[in-house]
């Protein structure tokens, strides 16, 4: 080892997998080199002491849509991982709903060099399956995707964005997973029963109500909760690893629990901070800014979910950052059903799960491990992910865990922040200070410092 290395990164709270612990992590050449007690720090070109703040791996969102290429009105690469950075967010995954849609692998090489020469911090793409589309999953795979994406739902008004990537078929979904599980890859879907949805929002419209809680009304539980038990029911006669994406209900994680207890396997479950902190009410304060799929639910079935977070039932946590644009968000005041689905949430996502763990809600160490080290087991990235391990990338986000902060959109770094109010006003008590990448920082006490063309692409370690 060279005498100074480039890095060092030092605390009295450094998190390990046997807790956190007072150590100097030294990393060379984007890698951490060396781990050792505080007395035996080794010197660094750049050096950083978090004091009693504490150190975690690098936060991984799993679930993003940066827009680009298609529509970059909404977000884009570079303005999307710096909204990344911001928020201690090292690594993004994301959806392949952009415009064209990836599910073949010239789209996902298109994605990968936009992606590449522009993103702040690292980024893994997932496939896209779907009607049409199975034969072409293996080229994505090799093209080096995490995981495959199907939505179980479908957006007739959005289809240059989703096609080949959803069906409404069983039959095609099981042909999806059996591919997938032959590929060796995870198979993520977006679990609500398209014929269920269509039959109450068609309710809705022939009610004459349009109103903002009558999005939710549109799309109850019961379209999550069989669209899990189906997907997991088809999925294990494939073998194929299921990832449920952004699970609202805690009726949907229960069923997941319930399935694990029958002897079902191979299923991984993700939710968001948004179903874990906003209810349906949100939608009566802020309309079609509350709007995304699946719905904000019941304070009730927020308990639930919340259970399974402490039951171990969940697995991972991701934001479905999904900015759009203020003026089709506005059409939702008059007609919610005129409005698109989606909320931004990249930069928020840590700041709101610290709160959380302040409020006594779950651990430090249950947060890092549905954030990092779980999201990085399930897409094949650990422990080059995950982990503040020899030979892992030096990436890492200090917290302040006493930093309080109101929620501003102003100050956030989302494309539009007039479309990011979903969190607007909340009372956030902790907040990321120092977010590096491969040992190098890319945000400092809030300001953004790495640059675009720096975040690389990631792909299995398997
Ligand atoms: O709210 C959502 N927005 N849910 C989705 O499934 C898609 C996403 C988007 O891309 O806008
Ligand atoms: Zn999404």
């Amino acid at each position: 080892m060279p005498q100074t290395i480039d890095f060092v990164i030092k605390g009295r709270r450094v998190y390990t997998p046997d807790g956190f612990m007072p150590l100097a992590v030294g990393a060379q050449d984007e890698k951490i080199v060396t781990i050792t007690g505080l007395e035996n720090a080794p010197r660094g070109r750049e050096e950083y002491d978090a004091g009693d703040n504490p150190v975690l791996p690098g936060i991984i969102d799993p679930h993003t849509h940066m827009r680009e290429p298609g529509y970059t009105r909404r977000e884009d690469w570079t303005n999307g991982t710096r909204a990344a950075a911001a928020g201690g967010v090292t690594c993004v995954l994301e959806q392949p709903n952009s415009v064209p849609p990836v599910n073949c692998a010239e789209n996902f090489r298109l994605k990968r060099e936009i992606a590449s020469a522009k993103a702040v911090v690292d980024f893994g793409l997932l496939g896209g399956a779907g009607e049409g589309t199975i034969h072409q999953m293996a080229e994505q795979a090799a093209e080096g995707a995490v995981a495959f994406k199907t939505y179980l739902w479908s957006y007739p008004d959005r289809s240059d964005e989703f096609d080949g990537i959803h069906t409404i078929d069983d039959g095609v979904l099981y042909q999806i997973f059996e591919q997938a599980a032959d590929l060796g890859l995870p198979s993520c879907v977006h679990a609500e029963n398209y014929r269920l949805v269509r039959t109450f929002s068609n309710r809705m419209l022939q009610e004459g109500r349009r109103a903002p809680i009558d999005h939710q009304k549109g799309r109850p539980v019961v379209a999550e909760v069989e669209a899990a038990w189906r997907a997991m029911i088809i999925a294990r006669e494939t073998g194929v690893q299921l990832n449920l994406l952004h699970i609202s209900s805690g009726s949907a994680a229960t069923a997941v629990k319930a399935w694990r207890g029958m002897g079902g396997q191979g299923v991984t479950v993700e939710t968001c901070p948004t179903y874990l902190t906003l209810t349906e009410e949100r939608l009566n304060e802020i309309g079609p800014y509350a709007k995304i799929n699946p719905p904000l639910r019941s304070a009730e079935e927020q308990e639930i979910l919340w259970d399974r977070i402490a039951d171990g039932t969940i697995d991972t946590i991701g934001t479905d950052h999904a900015p759009h644009e203020f003026e089709a968000k506005e059409k939702g005041w008059r007609d919610i059903f005129a409005a698109p689905a989606g909320a931004p949430g990249v930069e928020t996502s840590l700041r709101v799960m610290l709160t959380h763990v302040n409020a006594g809600r779950l651990s430090l160490e249950r947060l890092v491990e549905l954030m990092s080290v779980n999201v990085a087991r399930v897409y094949g990235l650990y422990p080059r992910k995950g982990a503040i391990a020899v030979g892992s990338d030096a990436d890492f986000v200090v917290v302040d865990l006493e930093r309080r902060e109101r929620i501003d959109p102003k100050r956030l770094h989302v494309k539009d922040p007039r479309v990011a109010r979903i969190f607007e006003g909340f009372e956030a008590v902790g907040a990321p200070i120092l977010t590096v990448v491969r040992g190098k920082p890319v945000m400092r006490d809030g300001e953004v410092i790495g640059e675009p063309g720096y975040g690389g692409f990631i792909s299995r370690q398997n």
